[in-house]
């Protein structure tokens, strides 16, 4: 079942976030019988279910918490790890970048913790179609759980192998690289990504950057944008509007291209 509850109401299935007053949050899947242990108390799903969302509500020593739907973003910061994932702020630029929405369908590599598949697979809908990549099987039966664990699984098609041996896929709008070293990987982006398809990519260094960019043009890949996402978040004190003291600097570039067709100018 996917996380984006219908009702105004809790009902049981609903992935639910308890968020305590000092914004730490719970995430669970509401089951008749079941109960949330945390270290402010226990609190029974059967005392959820068929509350408004927004409820405050109370774990048995008396501690409140809020009954709230979690956001995308909260679960992707939730999502459980055994790689670098990649953050919100860069993802959610990434979907207007690359125009992923209902009925798409994105290729990506690597797989890795799945944050990024999460995301693509809740653009594109139960219509669309996210094609996933990952050559460790580690990684791969990670982020398939923590699809399955959202009841978004079935929107992907997880492929255990190296890119290096090439995509399956052919005419593809979307294309997105979220490893090492793409640039060894753009012959093979060509052969799947459409031409004037989106081309993005992810990488933490300059250098990584630079070696990238080289490829693309080689390659025939034009409009190539290179940017970083600053996300400065505020202390919302009316009186004292000011930023938060600490912010997180560097997550990584975004690289985004186009595949073109050159031809010869007429004569
Ligand atoms: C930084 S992680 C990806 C994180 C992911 N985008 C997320 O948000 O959770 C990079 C992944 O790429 C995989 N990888 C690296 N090179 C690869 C290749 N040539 N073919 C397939 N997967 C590769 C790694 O095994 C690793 O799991």
């Amino acid at each position: 079942m996917p996380f984006t509850p219908e009702k105004a109401t809790a009902q049981e299935g609903d992935l639910a976030q308890l968020l305590s007053t000092s914004h730490r949050f719970f995430l669970v899947r509401l089951q008749a019988g079941a109960e949330l242990h945390t270290h402010k108390g226990v609190i029974r799903h059967d005392d959820l279910i068929g509350l408004p969302w927004g409820t405050q509500v109370y774990s048995h020593l008396g501690e409140p918490f809020y009954l709230l739907t979690p956001s995308l973003a909260d679960l992707l910061r939730e999502t459980r790890r055994n790689t670098q994932i990649m953050f919100p702020k860069d993802i959610g630029f990434v979907l207007v970048s690359m125009s992923i929405g209902p009925g798409q369908t994105v290729v990506e590599a690597g797989t890795g913790s799945g944050a990024l598949t999460t995301a693509f697979a809740f653009a594109v809908g139960e219509t669309g179609k996210v094609i996933s990549y990952e050559r460790r099987p580690e990684m791969q039966a990670l982020a398939r759980r923590n699809l399955k664990r959202l009841g978004l699984e079935h929107r992907v098609e997880f492929k255990l192998r190296d890119i290096a041996e090439g995509f399956d896929e052919r005419g593809v709008p979307a294309l997105f690289l979220d490893v090492p070293n793409p640039e060894d990987y753009i012959p093979q982006v060509r052969q799947t990504l459409r031409s004037g398809g989106f081309f993005g990519s992810l990488l933490p260094t300059t250098n990584q950057v630079s070696r990238l960019i080289a490829a693309l043009q080689e390659h025939d890949f034009a409009f190539i944008d290179v940017c970083e996402i600053l996300l400065r978040y505020y202390k919302p004190v009316p009186e004292r509007l000011r930023p938060t003291d600490r912010m997180v600097a560097h997550t990584g570039y975004l690289v985004f291209a186009r595949p073109t067709l050159p031809q010869e100018p007429p004569e």
